[in-house]
């Protein structure tokens, strides 16, 4: 009987898409799943890693393809390669219903061409560059067969102890909203069912990164008002983007573990915000409920795990050994299965797996797509607009300012530290290693020799590793840098020292590396620094005593050229940073839109009885949305349309902006709320908007921002979004600092 009806569904499957596909994919699952066994809906549930690569604590179990081959796994995550995928695919294909696997993969800043960290990429405040970072990724994964990616991770962070800081869009909600926008609509593209199209999966719901003391995988307790307020926007950003999946996180929230958590998957995420999509489980967070206290063991887990709407099973093991009993036992009800196991066959639908479970992918594709020159433009592009300049002071006169490097010639070039000659860590956390890296990513001395090679004598010394106490290096450093005219020195974190498991109580810059530019400017010669890092780094000497000082993070496969662009003013640098950098991390949390005090500090060493430490100035090293230019850009007044609008009126925000330096530049110009009196306290202000515009020199814009309710409004206790009447003030500017400011009223 089974038989035939296999038979039957093969026909008219077939049948249908030769009829235009008549039927709706909603159908077609339902069909499909008429036809399971339980163990086989449970299989779909199921998802593994497989044995090339971990992206977590591995359990090898050794009949891994017996149980594709029998129609038990539904996903495997870690498959690199089209052979590979291929392989494995075809073993799906001998399953009794030929369900193909879905292939996922953390392809988190590219994948062969490797783009700069997320949060890098973030400080660019480009949108369009953003969305094309995500696109050419996912199209260089999808030919490798790769369907689904856990990428943007969008949890807001406000401590730079955390490693994941590399992996998001930094503290604001803002601006975290935006991005994880423009990553949904480039991994998953015009439409998921296109070959090049990745789903995408926002992650980690919810409030990973607020996880106390910056310690991965720790506590997160929180009002409901600020978890609305701040962490869940870029959430609901993303869903609004139409992401494909959500993953649930390793934390407990307000004690309850985010993987087990029924108001947020069930009642919020699949009911207020109705998403169809699939919900994924972290690496064995199903399994880590045990840990938390919250299940008594892995059956109680995969209990908790279904109730509470975690679709799919990464890696714990918990469905595929406990799910078939729970609903034997009337435990958890078919139907809440059935939902589970349908949201997972609609988006192998969607994929368009049962039209090709293999998706064209194929070596030949695979090695096309991946040496397309044209990725490589995009990431240097990218690159170049994530470099932060935090300092370029003048020396002497006022234009005497070391950077750009223009039209150096003739000059010798000392560059000097750890990370010159670095290839891999270029490509920082999260990335793909090839064995061809070592020709095609750019490290800093390849870029500099590209672009002054030719008219400049380069010279290097190491100087010191990135981390210990080993000063011998230095004697040769000195050598090298004594005979030079210009000192460029490369300092920061090796790669790994951030992203997953990589928490750090102390961020200064490891080592004897401030100690070796300390050395090296007390020669009396012109020093640059360069910073690379996935995270905000202190730097506090360097930061007083050189004059200009880059931030690089880890900028990908093109990192070399791309700075190489910006140090010799081929670029103009535009980026602003995503994060607050701190003086000591002393200030963690430290962020711009702190909540007003009854005792606000007035200026920097005020700390008499107010909101203050009492041995450390009250700012930050450097403030959210900092950032230069070679050009100067010089505010106008804001000019309000109106004083005062009603709930349903709109209000604009004008401002005059002019490039008085010499260079072509781009500037972020960012507006500011604040919400004066209210019935609970607000922010300082809040970024509620920004454009980035492109000026000549001696060119003036007037920029125009619209002003909403929906920017007036904050969550009361109960939950309500509302804007209350009363005074709001608007700050427009370069930064959060920005000092420009007007006043209006709301009725
Ligand atoms: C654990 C990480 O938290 C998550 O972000 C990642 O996607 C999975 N491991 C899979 O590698």
């Amino acid at each position: 009987m089974r038989a035939l009806a296999i038979v039957f569904f093969v026909l008219s499957f077939f049948a249908q898409n030769i009829s235009g596909q008549s039927n709706t994919i909603d159908k077609r699952v339902d069909s499909l799943l008429r036809l399971m066994t339980l163990e086989e809906k449970v299989g779909q549930l199921h998802q593994i890693t497989s044995d090339f690569a971990a992206t977590g604590p591995i359990t090898r179990d050794g009949e891994k393809q017996d149980r594709v081959r029998k129609g038990m796994v539904g996903s495997y995550l870690n498959v690199t390669g089209a052979a590979r995928t291929r392989s494995l695919q075809e073993i799906a294909m001998q399953s009794r219903l030929k369900i193909p696997l879905l292939f996922a993969q953390d392809v988190i800043h590219g994948f062969r061409t490797i783009f700069p960290l997320p949060l890098a990429e973030a400080a660019s405040w480009d949108m369009d560059a953003i969305e094309r970072s995500a696109r050419i990724a996912a199209k260089e994964a999808a030919a490798s067969g790769i369907h689904w990616t856990f990428a943007p991770m969008v949890d807001i962070s406000r401590d730079p102890r955390w490693g994941r800081v590399m992996e998001g869009a930094g503290e604001d909600t803002y601006l975290g909203s935006q991005i994880a926008r423009a990553r949904v609509k480039g991994f998953q593209g015009k439409s998921i069912g296109d070959t090049d199209a990745l789903l995408a999966c926002a992650k980690h719901f919810a409030a990973y990164g607020a996880a106390e003391g910056g310690r991965d995988y720790n506590t997160t307790d929180m009002s409901w008002r600020r978890l609305y307020e701040v962490y869940l926007p870029p959430f609901q950003a993303a869903r609004e983007a139409g992401v494909a999946s959500f993953m649930n996180s390793f934390n407990d929230i307000n004690g309850i573990p985010a993987t087990g958590h029924t108001y947020l998957q069930r009642k919020l995420l699949k009911g207020d915000w109705n998403f169809k999509g699939i919900v994924v489980s972290d690496w064995g967070s199903v399994g880590e409920m045990v840990n938390h206290g919250y299940a008594a063991d892995l059956a109680d887990a995969a209990k908790k795990a279904i109730l509470a709407g975690c679709d799919m099973d990464m890696e714990s093991r918990a469905y595929s050994a406990h799910l078939a009993a729970l609903v034997k036992k009337k435990e958890v009800d078919i139907k809440l299965l059935d939902d589970a196991v349908r949201r997972i066959l609609r988006k192998k639908f969607e994929l368009g797996l049962f039209k090709d479970p293999y998706r064209f992918s194929n070596e030949a594709r695979e090695q096309s797509i991946w040496n397309e020159k044209t990725h490589l433009n995009a990431a240097r592009d990218i690159a170049k607009k994530s470099i932060v300049l935090l300092k370029n002071e003048a020396i002497g006169t006022e234009k005497n300012t070391l950077l750009p490097m223009r039209g150096i010639k003739n000059k010798k070039i000392a560059l000097l530290g750890p990370l010159v000659k670095a290839i891999d860590d270029n490509n920082g956390f999260w990335s793909y290693s090839w064995p061809d890296d070592s020709v095609r990513v750019v490290s800093l001395w390849k870029g500099m020799m590209n672009k002054f090679g030719a008219d400049n004598s380069l010279l290097y010394s190491k100087g010191c590793n990135i981390t210990g106490n080993d000063t011998s290096g230095f004697a040769a450093a000195r050598q090298v840098a004594l005979q030079s005219d210009l000192i460029i020195i490369s300092v920061g974190e090796s790669a790994n020292m951030s992203g997953e498991a990589k928490s750090r109580s102390s961020i200064h810059l490891p080592g004897v590396q401030e100690q070796l530019v300390q050395e090296m400017t007390a020669l009396g010669k012109p020093v640059i620094v360069l910073i690379s890092a996935g995270r905000p780094l202190i730097f506090n000497w360097i930061a007083d005593n050189v004059p200009a000082i880059v931030y690089t993070w880890w900028l990908g496969t093109e990192a070399g050229n791309a700075i190489a662009d910006v140090l010799s003013g081929d670029y103009n640098p535009s980026a602003k940073l995503p994060m607050t950098f701190p003086r000591s991390e002393g200030q963690i949390p430290i962020y711009y839109n702190y909540f007003s005090t009854g005792r606000p500090f007035k200026q920097d060493n005020d700390n008499n009885y107010v909101t203050a430490y009492k041995d450390l100035q009250n700012s930050p090293r450097y403030p959210f949305g900092y950032g230069l230019s070679y050009s100067r850009f010089e505010y106008g007044r804001v000019k309000l349309s109106a004083d005062t609008i009603s709930q349903t009126q709109q209000l604009s925000a004008n401002i005059q902006v002019s490039n008085t330096g010499s260079y072509v530049g781009e500037e972020v110009v960012q507006l500011y709320i604040q919400d004066v009196t209210a019935s609970l306290v607000r922010p300082v202000r809040e970024l509620k908007a920004f454009q980035k515009i492109k000026l000549a020199p001696g060119e003036s814009r007037e920029v125009t921002f619209v002003i909403t309710k929906k920017e007036l409004s904050f969550y009361l206790e109960d939950l309500r979004f509302i804007a209350e009447p009363g005074q709001f003030n608007v700050f427009i500017g370069g930064s959060s600092l920005a000092a420009e400011k007007a006043s209006f009223y709301l009725r």
